[in-house]
């Protein structure tokens, strides 16, 4: 194919998109493929990439072992719908129930991230007979109503007229300022109050085990077995949503296990198909039995998807990707903490999932703007490293799962220069 390049695209974008689409870069380039680690644009520039399509590429781009399955699969049958029986998503749904977190067996297969999000949601409400939810600041679940009405940054919140009577926010165990043990203390207590005043009326709570869009946020250690705890005493289910950390991101398989917690309910979508769109929610044999009224997604569980998600599960295991996102996060954090620069405030998450606050010492640049610089000067250098945050100052890394300790150790040297010219 011919490329038209970035000008092109961008005015194309500019006639035929809503202007609520944005990009990153003031000069952005043109993607044009991608081989594992690596990104190319239409001058034949190789990038490195940093970011996986937000931690979606978490297998690598165009991985020839998973793509030899996803193309024997579109050969074979490409679509039937649930309604039909095929093989590709009963065997699927088998691999989750022995990867998912204790009893989590059954699985209702979806296409993103924001439609198992309202499905789980959907699952509480059938389950418990009550409507309400709680959900933390800082929190992102997606686009459709439900879920953006449980999201708790502003940014994503794009309509004014959200279901605010169901839906509690209490704050999220962080906080620059007091720190995360008063911040968690806060955060329980306020939890405290909601259950004790509407307990009654709330079906489930939902939380990121790691904040993505949020800026990268971990709790502390406890915070979401406390949490665990108190929500059991009223019936309220816990909905984890492992959509930006699953399968493999954190150094664990799901992020959730970095606290010794089991969820009621659990969505993952994003890196379970490496590029083909497929999301699920999960739970138990108990919780499953209430959902017996008729439903199906058309595309959920699609043989291609399906088939693809089982070939992404066995090249995690086959290339040993959940250890190597445990001890190259580890590295790449340790790379991090050595940049010495007033422009980083703190350096949050863990696995091949971590933040890079950004602070300004300067009166004249914002910490937005400065990372915005940063982003600029790593593409310039050829890496394509990510942002996030409330405030849209947090460098993220979070690199298919495939890169090398010389990947980080070029990405973190370029990365300092860039430090340095600000
Ligand atoms: C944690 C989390 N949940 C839900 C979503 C929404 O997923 P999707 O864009 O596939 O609808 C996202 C998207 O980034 C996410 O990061």
């Amino acid at each position: 194919m011919s490329h038209i390049g970035p000008d092109a695209i961008l005015s194309k974008r500019k006639s035929y998109f809503y202007p609520a689409t944005y990009h990153f870069y003031k000069n952005p380039p043109q993607i044009v493929s991608g081989s594992m680690q690596y990104l190319y644009d239409h001058n034949g520039k190789k990038y490195t990439d940093f970011f996986a399509g937000v931690s979606v590429m978490n297998c690598g781009h165009s991985n020839p072992e998973i793509l030899q399955d996803t193309i024997d699969q579109l050969s074979q049958l490409q679509h039937t719908t649930t309604l039909y029986l095929t093989q590709p998503m009963v065997e699927l749904a088998e691999r989750l129930a022995a990867v998912l977190p204790g009893d989590i067996k059954r699985t209702f297969f979806c296409v993103t991230g924001s439609e198992a999000n309202e499905g789980a949601m959907a699952l509480a409400r059938l389950h418990t007979g009550k409507s309400g939810f709680i959900a933390l600041t800082g929190g992102l679940h997606g686009r459709t109503y439900l879920a953006m009405s449980v999201t708790g940054l502003p940014m994503w919140r794009i309509d004014d007229n959200l279901n605010k009577e169901k839906v509690f926010f209490i704050d999220r165990p962080y906080s620059a300022e007091t720190g995360y043990e008063a911040a968690m203390a806060k955060s329980l207590a306020q939890l405290d109050a909601v259950l004790e005043a509407h307990g009654s009326e709330i079906c489930a709570m939902l939380a990121e085990p790691i904040q993505g869009n949020g800026g990268i946020i971990k709790y502390p250690g406890n915070y979401l077995n406390e949490v665990k705890t108190r929500l059991e005493k009223y019936g309220v289910l816990l909905i984890v949503d492992e959509v930006q950390t699953g399968y493999g991101r954190t150094g664990k398989m799901f992020a959730i296990e970095h606290y010794d917690v089991v969820p009621d309910i659990m969505v993952t979508a994003k890196a379970l198909g490496n590029g083909i769109p497929i999301s699920t929610f999960s739970t138990t044999d108990a919780i499953a039995a209430s959902f017996n009224r008729s439903s199906a997604s058309t595309f959920g569980g699609n043989p291609v998807a399906a088939r693809t998600a089982v070939s992404v599960l066995n090249y995690i295991e086959k290339h040993d990707l959940v250890r190597k996102a445990d001890e190259l996060g580890k590295y790449l954090r340790e790379k991090l903490e050595q940049l010495s620069s007033d422009f980083i405030q703190e350096i949050r998450g863990c696995g091949l999932m971590l933040g890079m606050q950004i602070q300004s010492p300067r009166l004249d640049l914002t910490s937005a703007e400065i990372t915005d610089m940063i982003l600029e000067g790593m593409k310039d250098r050829d890496f394509l490293v990510g942002k996030n945050g409330w405030n849209r100052d947090v460098v993220a890394f979070q690199p298919p799962l495939v890169i090398s300790k010389e990947d980080i150790d070029a990405m973190t040297s370029a990365l300092s220069e860039v430090l340095r010219l600000l």
